[in-house]
């Protein structure tokens, strides 16, 4: 009796706690840590225009518009869940080095904030924007068909029809069109090929939730909507769910690698992008921010990431740059200016190396912005132009920069755009008479990167670029480290046999 006593003392607080989860009604209590954590972007009044706003794209977003892009209530319930909006401040995507959106600015708060103040913080938001309790039950993004190899033809094919006109051709993101989302920003199609760049996460399941929701607020649409010419029966959305995430390129994401590895080959070194014998070497892949350090500053990149693969043989060595870039940038091409919104600069891309590198591991390397006083830099840089395409430059920092001639350093360079992605091959002599650089067997050498997406108005000290990493030509592999086993097993199968055969 006892027992049963108990539980009817504690039933109002029990369907209290029941009852809780489901209340939509916002409150105060997560106000403070609104305030502290998420004005800075968001503003004190939820706007979106805190005074960090103005330098972030994609911007921070008007918390009282009641727009959220990314939630799992369906195309026509326009209200987050609860769980959405807890899901979206913890912290969606585990991209490298990031738990907030992906490639985004708005954090990921799971280790800052308890579960408690992460949900008293989701109910504050609730009562800012004013938001209703959803009417429709959040959508299902598990347990799809599988994504066999004639789903993954199909959905290839329903991409082409219903994605490729703003993702592209290869899902790059390079589309025809210039977006805007409904707060005016310029928005980019995702680049599909680099799923840390996604806000939602990786995989078939979140693509397929994407297409199934849309992106309120912007022009990617629900493909779960029967009034729309576009809508794709459930399975079409798992299929092209399944080809989208078959064409992520896991292998070019940046964040872990610090060192190029240049491969030793006896043959002769690739000068073409296309040659078959790029792909016996691994990429290296960094992250490139915004210069803004110094001169014309840029607060709106468009490139992300660089990969870089590097071979050698006895005289030269040859690099290979890639990287993603929507538009193709041709100064005074009617259709890249119309993208542009205005003047096309040509798209650029440059390496960088210290003049003389340190020996010593420690000693104190030049600035990677172009050098200074104390240490000169060689710069490399290819551009998308009929006229001077390649430049050697000696600088001792922005201000203090000369043009040498490539050609008498040996130095080519070769730059093909294709679907959204260039791909430069840098190729030059491993030593020269000239004073610069010289490339040494299994030394560690410093390189950086820098480049210019011309469609963004990117030019001169205006464009993003990575800090010094390292360049290593590998020494070739030991011979001997694969004969001496086998010698050894020739004379431990010798030893045995003689053993036997001189067995009485
Ligand atoms: C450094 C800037 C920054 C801070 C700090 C920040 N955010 Fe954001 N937040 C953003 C940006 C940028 C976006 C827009 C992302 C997008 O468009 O995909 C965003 C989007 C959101 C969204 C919309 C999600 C959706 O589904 O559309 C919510 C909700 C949100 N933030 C809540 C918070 C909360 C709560 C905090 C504090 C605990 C916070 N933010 C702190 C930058 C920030
Ligand atoms: C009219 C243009 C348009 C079409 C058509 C379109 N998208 Fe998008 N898509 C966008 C834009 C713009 C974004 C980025 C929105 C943002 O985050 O601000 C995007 C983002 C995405 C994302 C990223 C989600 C994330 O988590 O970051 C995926 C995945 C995606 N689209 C898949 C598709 C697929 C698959 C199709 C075809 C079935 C498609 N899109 C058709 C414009 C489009």
């Amino acid at each position: 009796m006892g027992k049963v006593k108990d539980i009817i003392r504690i039933f109002p607080a029990l369907l209290l706690l029941l009852i809780a989860p489901l209340s939509h009604a916002g409150t105060d209590a997560g106000k403070e840590t609104y305030l502290k954590r998420c004005a800075g972007c968001h503003g004190k009044d939820g706007t979106g225009n805190g005074p960090a706003a103005r330098f972030l794209n994609p911007a921070p977003r008007d918390l009282t518009a009641g727009v959220f892009k990314w939630k799992t209530t369906p195309f026509d319930e326009p209200m987050p869940s609860g769980d959405d909006l807890y899901a979206v401040i913890a912290g969606h995507n585990a991209g490298p080095g990031w738990s907030g959106l992906g490639n985004t600015a708005m954090p990921g708060w799971s280790d800052t904030l308890s579960k408690g103040e992460i949900r008293d913080v989701a109910a504050y938001l609730k009562k800012l924007g004013g938001l209703d309790a959803p009417r429709k039950p959040s959508i299902s993004a598990s347990a799809g068909p599988s994504a066999t190899a004639a789903a993954i033809e199909t959905g290839k094919r329903l991409f082409k029809d219903r994605c490729a006109e703003c993702h592209g051709a290869q899902g790059r993101g390079n589309g025809a069109k210039r977006l805007k989302d409904d707060w005016g920003g310029r928005t980019w199609p995702r680049d599909l090929t680099k799923s840390w760049t996604f806000r939602r996460g990786g995989g078939r399941e979140a693509v397929y939730a994407t297409m199934t929701v849309g992106i309120p607020g912007t022009q990617m649409p629900s493909f779960a909507d029967p009034k729309s010419k576009k809508m794709l029966t459930n399975g079409e959305r798992w299929a092209v769910a399944g080809y989208a995430a078959s064409i992520d390129e896991p292998a070019k994401t940046p964040g872990t690698d610090t060192v190029v590895r240049a491969a030793r080959t006896d043959g002769v070194l690739p000068s073409t992008p296309a040659d078959a014998a790029w792909a016996k070497t691994a990429y290296a892949s960094f992250f490139l921010t915004p210069q803004i350090i110094a001169g014309d500053r840029l607060y709106a990149p468009a490139l992300d990431a660089i990969s870089i693969k590097a071979v050698y043989n006895e005289k030269d060595i040859a690099f290979l740059v890639e990287w993603d870039d929507r538009t193709e940038g041709i100064p005074r091409d009617a259709k890249s200016m119309e993208i542009a919104g205005g003047e096309v600069e040509p798209d650029s891309v440059a390496l960088e190396f210290p003049a003389e590198p340190p020996r010593d591991g420690d000693a104190q390397l030049p600035c990677f912005g172009m050098g200074d006083s104390l240490g000169q830099v060689n710069i490399w840089q290819w551009k998308n132009a009929v006229l001077e395409p390649l430049r050697l430059i000696d600088a001792n920092g922005p201000r203090n920069m000369r043009e040498r001639d490539a050609v008498a350093s040996g130095l080519s360079a070769n730059g093909v755009y294709d679907n959204g992605a260039w791909r430069v091959v840098f190729k030059r002599p491993l030593r020269t008479a000239t004073p610069e650089i010289q490339f040494e067997e299994g030394r560690f050498i410093p390189i950086a990167f820098a480049a210019w997406d011309g469609s963004n108005g990117e030019k001169g000290s205006k464009h993003v670029m990575t800090p010094w990493f390292w360049l290593r030509l590998e020494p070739p592999a030991d011979r001997t480290a694969y004969v001496w086993p086998i010698v050894a097993g020739i004379l431990a199968f010798a030893a045995e046999w003689a053993w036997l055969v001189k067995r009485p």
